[in-house]
């Protein structure tokens, strides 16, 4: 890639948009390109933090890797976006690792290049901010999901064990579990709020996994299917 190039990349990340174009090139010329074959690893959680990244071509996979090799991905990034930040912001190791998803060109801004772009353009740092923020926003609507799958698997299993022990089959499929327990009750079993059950038994009935028949629950054959849990 070349100076322009870069440049008119540059321009079209959210922390270098409001920069002129003498501060554009300048940066560009302080930038470096590094070519990335499919899955390969850009750096591991814990190295050391020494630069920042711009993806200027392909995409990127932010990944942490847990016991037996579980992976859970944080973020995708593509053309335009930046990772890499927040280990120069706080001194501290990566804090995951990234891995490219396609044949990727990164360019890549050293630490100290970084920082003193950073303290003199106060902008960029809000944009920096503002950056985290919507990753922090993002992040915590994942935790409230997962929290929520969490729980909706816990009223699941209750529901199977009250079938086990309290059900009986009925004609065309399914099991009647016929005195269910209060959704207080259910509640208090799987350490949750009544309105957290409310919603998980709501959300199994639109999905046609039970029906709720006055005092008693019908669980469909799906349920045992598609319920988690
Ligand atoms: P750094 O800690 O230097 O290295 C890993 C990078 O992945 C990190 O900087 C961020 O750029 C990015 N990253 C880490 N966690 C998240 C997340 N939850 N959402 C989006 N990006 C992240």
């Amino acid at each position: 890639m070349n100076q322009s190039e870069i440049r008119e990349l540059l321009k079209g990340v959210s922390i270098f948009s409001q920069m002129d174009e003498t501060v554009l090139s300048s940066l560009a010329s302080l930038v470096v390109t590094k070519e990335y074959p499919k899955e390969s690893l850009v750096f591991s959680q814990d190295d050391p933090g020494d630069a920042m990244f711009v993806i200027a071509r392909g995409r990127v996979k932010v990944v942490l890797y847990g016991e037996n090799g579980r992976e859970v991905v944080l973020s995708v990034f593509r053309v335009g976006d930046f990772f890499g930040e927040m280990a120069l912001l706080d001194n501290l190791p990566r804090s995951a690792n990234v891995v490219t998803l396609e044949p990727s060109t990164l360019l890549v801004l050293q630490r100290d290049t970084f920082r003193r772009y950073l303290e003199q353009h106060p902008a960029a740092s809000f944009s920096v901010m503002a950056e985290l923020c919507r990753r922090l926003r993002k992040a915590d609507e994942i935790i409230s999901n997962l929290s929520l799958l969490d729980v909706y698997g816990r009223v699941a299993r209750l529901l199977r064990e009250l079938a086990q022990s309290d059900g009986e089959e009925i004609e065309g499929g399914g099991i009647r579990i016929r005195k269910r327990p209060t959704q207080q009750d259910i509640a208090g079993m799987i350490n949750t709020s009544r309105e957290t059950v409310s919603r998980a038994l709501s959300e199994f009935q639109r999905r046609g996994l039970l029906v709720l028949e006055g005092k008693t629950i019908i669980l469909r054959p799906q349920f045992y299917r598609e319920s988690g849990g």
